[in-house]
């Protein structure tokens, strides 16, 4: 199905790709980028290997150290320093979630702010809020590129953020609240302690659903004309699919498609978004367009 209401994330992906190899081309420089992944997680393997396969396409120097489970925080933090010193490394990506047993911020904290592409290093959050120069998360930095690319016009629009994670509700709602260009918007942010959120995202010009709940949003919860940002990837049991389940968004697509005046497909949205600004701030990081 295709549709000029439908945000093609592979599509724009694929154009940040090519303006990446542009670049590095002119260039001439190898960004070297620094995977780390501990323990067993089915889907941190994927995306792992999606973001390995995509440095290798790029001609990136690329390291992926694979941890076990019950790996010390110690351990962890001596590898971090180790590639914090490593000049070819210009970025340091921890996939997360870590095991429980493993402070979280202590290991995003130990990560040179300089090399943080995640941006989930408290400098580049921090600055993300007083507007300053920083690393962007990948995945808001990916949905703020979607709306630009089609032509969302953000300023001064009611923009309804459900979900307030540290990885994707609270960056995004920074990001389009500063008083800059490509943002200026007027932010809610909706989670799971907000009372009656249909009053919220029926009243809202643009939505970013990313609650982690599956097909949440639905047709009668939004106004004619909206544009839907869904960041949801979720796997419902499916027993006519072949795997036994399917993915589905935080969006009702089918009741909400008919509605919006764009929407972003799950898969196919977002998704793709988040490798090409991973590989996107990790050249920016080897040219030390961020940070001198
Ligand atoms: N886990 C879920 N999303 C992300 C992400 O964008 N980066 C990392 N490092 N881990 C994640």
């Amino acid at each position: 199905m295709s549709s000029d209401k439908i945000i093609d994330g592979k599509l724009i992906s694929s154009h940040i790709i090519e303006e990446v190899k542009a670049e590095l081309k002119t260039s001439g420089i190898q960004p070297g980028l620094a995977l780390i992944l501990v323990g067993n997680n089915p889907a941190s393997e994927i995306y792992v290997k999606m973001k390995e396969k995509k440095c290798a396409e790029l001609g990136y120097y690329s390291v992926t150290d694979k941890l076990p489970e019950v790996i010390p925080e110690s351990a962890l933090l001596s590898l971090i320093h180790k590639y914090n010193n490593d000049s070819r490394i210009h970025g340091i990506l921890i996939q997360l979630p870590l095991p429980k047993h493993i402070n979280e911020m202590n290991i995003l904290e130990a990560v040179d702010y300089k090399k943080d592409v995640d941006g989930f290093h408290p400098v580049n959050a921090g600055r993300l809020m007083i507007g300053e120069k920083c690393f962007l998360p990948c995945t808001p930095a990916g949905i703020q590129e979607l709306l630009i690319r089609y032509n969302v016009n953000i300023a001064g629009k009611n923009t309804v953020v459900l979900g307030r994670s540290n990885i994707v509700g609270k960056p995004i709602a920074n990001i389009l609240m500063q008083k800059s260009k490509h943002a200026n918007a007027t932010v809610t942010v909706c989670h799971s302690a907000t009372e009656n959120i249909s009053e919220y995202t029926s009243r809202a010009d643009i939505i970013i659903a990313a609650i982690g709940k599956p097909e949440f949003l639905f047709g009668n919860m939004v106004k004619e004309g909206v544009v839907i940002i869904d960041v949801g990837i979720n796997r419902v049991e499916d027993s006519s699919a072949k795997k036994g389940y399917r993915v589905v968004g935080d969006v009702n697509y089918e009741e909400c498609y008919p509605k919006a005046s764009l929407i972003t497909p799950v898969p196919g949205g977002v998704g793709p978004m988040t490798i090409a600004m991973l590989v996107k701030n990790t050249l920016d990081s080897a040219l030390k367009k961020i940070y001198k």
